[in-house]
């Protein structure tokens, strides 16, 4: 029987702000804050999906402050459109990878993601949404283009006035004629990853008293999941996960998986007497980092190495059609595929691009150099995915992460490779750089530096194979005669100033030279670079933010 509901019409003034970056729109608490943001928002994305009439919607987030009062508000909202079913993950937690299995299992229309991923949670820090799609990966550009556009016009939104609903407890409440159901966070998932695992091999080895391991969720999204998958399914002792209570900031911290922002883990993979394997996740669960014992494992070489031993993982044996990566992402994973004799497809910066790749079944297994990598399992990238990836190989072979590594880089060479991140630059010089940098590019081609020579050199543009969709402006790129290269990009994921990331790559077969330290191996190109792009001068900044 359909009640009549107690909506209500709220006349409002369109924000013309709100265009969605690489993953969503990502703002300050404070901006999503201001009185009819996050409705307007959340009712362009009812108009653009044209409306919820009959739909089923999975929400939830990664636990960062205003995640659960803007849950309430987008249950109201989406009550109000008439959405048939909402599914909630308890306390209003779901991981981004957690968030797209469910899509899929459960044939959902898409998804709400609370999240800013890795930025800073907090009252002062930053808040997200992203809408994803029925295949479970986040809208393509024209859906996104189309919330922004009806985000600039719109003057009304659609609220019930309800009282909150309870998300502490799995269970089901009617919300005016929509069914909202408070689902446990783990469960789907974890089915899902069971399936492609071989979890009896990596229990034995985690139950063996003979390997350590240390998970740091970063008391973000992972903590959960780490608790249920590590330690209760898999065995681990309890102080194989760290950091896994979910807090609104994040304990003050940046929950970014990387040498600079999970130093704690560092430390303790670096420390004498380290554990075998460590790993930590960011903010809503789709990056991941890998460390051996005094080892780190670049998400360039991660991927590749997983491309490389497919075999050893049940859910993979049968084969992988194809691989993907993010162009500034370094071509390891090329040589790879070139080996297996597999397609490899180089796509712009951002998971979207790999979606489409998915869909037509034409990649298996895809991932970026910013700490992502994941595959057709679901359509995001995805951190605890990647973690028991690694552990099925360590149980697998027995072999320890670094000689698995040095392994690989003696079998096919070694990408070194290194990401530095100048942020917080003044918009105009970011922008005068690259003004820069475009008219000078047709000049540098056939200029010597050192012992190299530019032999290519282009903003990056990506045609979609599939619904040939062109992507201009994706990074500009100077390529050598020795496959060294040089990347600039703007980074579309900042919300302060803007980020200049700048990508540095060679590749090396000597084995004499194979073990150098990355820095040091690519000072040279590093060098160049600055030399080219006047980075300095530009940024007023004499060294990167971050380098990764
Ligand atoms: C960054 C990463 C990119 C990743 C995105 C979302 O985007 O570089 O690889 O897909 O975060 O996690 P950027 O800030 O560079 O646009
Ligand atoms: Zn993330």
């Amino acid at each position: 029987m359909t009640k009549t509901l107690n909506a209500q019409i709220i006349d409002c003034q369109p924000f013309q702000d709100q265009k969605p970056g690489t993953s969503g729109l990502r703002k300050s608490v404070s901006a999503f804050k201001v009185p009819h943001y996050l409705e307007t928002f959340v009712q362009s994305i009812m108009d653009t999906i044209g409306g919820g009439q009959g739909k089923t919607l999975v929400l939830g987030g990664d636990g960062r402050y205003f995640n659960r009062e803007a849950i309430q508000i987008i249950l109201k909202i989406a009550a109000a459109n008439g959405v048939a079913v909402v599914k909630v993950g308890k306390h209003g937690i779901l991981s981004t990878p957690a968030t797209s299995a469910v899509i899929r299992k459960y044939k959902a229309f898409g998804g709400i993601i609370l999240s800013a991923s890795h930025n800073p949670g907090g009252p002062n820090g930053d808040f997200g949404v992203k809408y994803n799609v029925e295949s479970g990966g986040p809208a393509p550009e024209k859906v996104t283009e189309a919330i922004y556009a009806t985000s600039k016009t719109i003057t009304q939104y659609r609220i019930l006035n309800a009282p909150n609903v309870d998300i502490d407890n799995v269970g089901t409440h009617e919300l005016g004629n929509t069914k909202v159901e408070i689902i446990d966070s783990v469960s789907d998932y974890l089915e899902l990853l069971e399936s492609l695992f071989d979890f009896a091999k990596i229990g034995t080895m985690l139950t063996s008293g003979k390997f350590r391991m240390c998970f740091d969720a970063m008391h973000a999204v992972t903590g959960p999941y780490g608790k249920a998958i590590f330690v209760d399914t898999l065995g681990a002792p309890p102080d194989s996960v760290r950091a896994e209570v979910p807090l609104e900031d994040f304990g003050g911290g940046h929950p970014d998986p990387n040498l600079t922002y999970a130093h704690e883990l560092v430390e303790i993979m670096f420390a004498k007497n380290a554990p075998d394997f460590g790993a930590a996740s960011d903010g809503d669960g789709d990056r991941n980092m890998i460390l051996g014992s005094n080892f780190f494992v670049t998400p360039s070489d991660s991927l590749a190495i997983m491309a490389a031993n497919y075999k050893l993982i049940p859910g993979y044996a049968s084969g992988i059609s194809g691989v993907a990566r993010s162009m500034p992402t370094s071509a390891a994973v090329d040589r790879v595929a070139k080996n297996l004799g597999i397609p490899c497809y180089e796509t712009p910066t951002g998971w979207k691009f790999f979606g489409n790749l998915m869909d037509a079944g034409r990649v298996t297994l895809c991932g970026e150099e910013s700490f992502g990598t994941g595959s057709n399992h679901v359509r995001e990238k995805d951190g605890i995915w990647a973690v028991l990836f690694w552990l099925n190989i360590l149980a697998a072979t027995g072999k320890s992460v670094e000689a698995i590594v040095k392994d690989h880089w003696r079998t096919y060479g070694r990408n070194f490779y290194a990401r530095h991140d100048y942020e917080n630059v003044v918009t105009e010089k970011a922008h005068a750089l690259f003004d820069r940098l475009h008219e000078l590019l047709p000049s540098l081609v056939g200029k010597e530096y050192g012992n190299r020579k530019i032999s290519l050199t282009d903003d990056f543009s990506y045609t979609d194979p599939v619904d040939k969709s062109v992507s201009k402006n994706q990074g500009i790129r100077i390529i050598f005669d020795d496959d060294a290269r040089i990347v600039f990009r703007l980074s579309g994921t900042g919300t302060k100033g803007a980020t200049l990331r700048l990508y540095v790559e060679s590749y090396e077969t000597d084995e004499a030279r194979l073990h150098l330290d990355a820095q040091e191996a690519l000072s040279d190109l590093i060098t160049t670079a600055d030399e080219i792009a006047e980075i300095r001068k530009h940024t007023g900044m004499d060294r990167p933010s971050v380098i990764t």
